[in-house]
Formats: C-alpha cells, structure tokens, sequence
C-alpha cells in the first residue's frame, strides 16, 4: 500500500482563504480590523523565521500585525508590563507570546498573565480548562491544525482509535482533548510508556508530538491508519546537507499507512493558518459576534 499524501500547504492555504474572507467581511460590514500582536524575547533564530512567516501572513490575511521584540535581558516585570498594555489595547484582539522565553523569565506567569479572550495560542490556564470542560474555548492551533488534516482524510473521528505520542501542553495534552471532543478513543504515549510500537499499532489515527528524528517505524502502524506527524527536526548527515524531518520514518510509514502528512509542507502550515482563524475568533467574540467556526470541532458534543 502506498498510503495518500496529506497536503498541509494546499489545506492550509483554503484555510487563510476562508480567514481572509472573514476579515474583509468583518471590516466591511462592522468596521473591524482584526490584529494580532506577537511579541518576541531574544533573539533565537527559530523563532525569529517563525515569528516572520506569522506576520508576513497575519498582513496577508488582511489583518493587523503589531511587532514587540524585547532584548533577551528583558525582565519578567517589563514584559508583564507590556502584556497589560496589549491586554487593554482596543486594537489588539490576539497576543502570541513566542515560546521558548529566556530563563530569567516563568513562562507560566506569563502565559496567565493573557487575557483569555486574545489568547490566541489557546494556552492560558483558562482556556486550557475551558476546553477540558468542554466549553468553548481557544484552542491551541497545532492540534487544532492535527484535527483538521486528519479529518480530510476521516470526516468523523468518532469511535476510532487515536494515538497520541507526546504530552506537551502545546501538542499533546490539547489535542487529546480536540480528539475526545471528536469522541475518539484517545491513549497519550510518552517517554514512560512500555511497549510504545505495541501502542501505537493499534492506532487508527497515530499523531508523532515529540520532536525525536524519524522515531516512528513502519512496524509501529497498522495498515491503513492516519499518521500526522507534528515533528520538526533539523538533522545533518555526516558530510551532508542539514534537512528537516518529522518524528515518522516517512518513506517506509508511507508503505504501510492509508494516509499520512509530510514534513514540510503537513501540520507546519496549518498551525500559522488556525492562529490566523482564532485571531479572527477572538476578534468577533470580543466584539460581541458570532464566531466563525473554520472547521474547529463544536463544543460540548459529547455524550
Ligand atoms: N513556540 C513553538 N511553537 C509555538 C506556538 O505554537 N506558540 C508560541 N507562542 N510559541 C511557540
């Protein structure tokens, strides 16, 4: 079998379509310009091309972009600072704080310190809870971005069996629970799980939340499941050129899989789209409108 290629880039560029429309309609008819601040402590070089590809696209969905980068001496106060006045800045509807922050500085406190109605990342302690309750909530975009790949492939996720290697609270952890709001039957793999390839087999929907190189083998799938791989690595072969690859052995998985999602070009380019979509979100909710859904999986639909 030679499972089907989860094109990432094409979904998520029909996804910044519908978002660009939103955002023309929402200034057409109301006035409304949605903006998205992002602030960036340092100078990390990852994030750096990150935060440029989010604004280059925020701008090109027809929204406003607002640029904060502090040097990496910033203090856990300055920036404290900062996040209140985004906090109660009418022109700004989404705060993305670039994760890793400097170790003089909790990322917690800062993460809390968000109006949960900007935060578009979905990782404030309340929103986090929100989607637990299953309430309606900010979702974190990456798995938000997981669902809606893997639903191109299976419009109904209820009933399945999904594996989810990784606990993160970025990754792992929300979309366990995206997954158990799609009434999937969900299991979270980590590094103490026994019998990891035993656990992942039984995937119907195997998602790789990780960040270890090409971990995933093709003995570790069953015939026919959906990998989505959320890995990003950078790997230099000796003598060779550095290359990104996810956290599946993509050539080989792709033998045995139904369908699988590439990297690059899978879950990559779908979590900038969804934080463009929850930019959106946040600014009609604000404003006291309807939310456009852009597919997000409806809040308490469980029995
Ligand atoms: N660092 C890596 N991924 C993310 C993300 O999705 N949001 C933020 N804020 N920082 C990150």
């Amino acid at each position: 079998m030679t499972a089907k290629i989860i094109d990432g880039k094409g979904i998520a560029a029909d996804l910044r379509g519908k978002v660009a429309d939103a955002v023309h309609r929402l200034a057409r008819d109301r006035g409304i310009v949605p903006g998205l601040a992002v602030v960036l402590v340092g100078n990390n070089p990852a994030s750096e091309s990150y935060v440029a590809s989010k604004m280059k696209m925020t701008v090109g969905s027809g929204m406003r972009s607002f640029d904060h980068r502090l040097p990496k001496e910033t203090s856990e106060a300055e920036l404290l600072g900062l996040i209140a006045r985004l906090n109660a800045d009418p022109s700004v509807h989404g705060i993305l704080v670039q994760l890793p922050l400097p170790a003089q500085i909790d990322p917690h406190k800062i993460i809390a310190a968000v109006d949960p109605a900007k935060d578009v990342d979905g990782f404030s302690p309340v929103n986090a809870g929100r989607l637990c309750a299953g309430l309606p909530a900010l979702a974190p975009c990456t798995p938000v971005g997981c669902i809606l790949l893997a639903k191109t492939v299976q419009p109904s996720l209820a009933g399945l069996e999904a594996v989810v290697i990784g606990r993160s609270n970025i990754v792992g952890k929300p979309l366990a629970q995206l997954l158990l709001a799609e009434n999937a039957t969900v299991t979270v793999a980590h590094s103490k799980t026994r019998e990891l390839a035993a656990v992942c087999r039984r995937a119907d929907l195997l998602f790789a939340a990780v960040g270890r190189p090409e971990m995933v083998r093709r003995d570790w799938v069953k015939p026919g499941a959906t990998v989505i791989d959320v890995g990003v690595n950078r790997v230099t072969p000796a003598g060779g050129r550095s290359r990104i690859v996810g956290d599946v052995a993509f050539a080989e998985v792709a033998e045995v899989a139904g369908a699988i999602s590439p990297v690059p070009g899978g879950v990559g380019p779908m979590t900038i789209a969804c934080l463009l979509a929850n930019t959106v979100r946040a600014a009609c909710a604000l404003a006291g409108l309807r939310e456009p859904a852009f597919g997000q999986p409806p809040a308490e639909d469980r029995e």
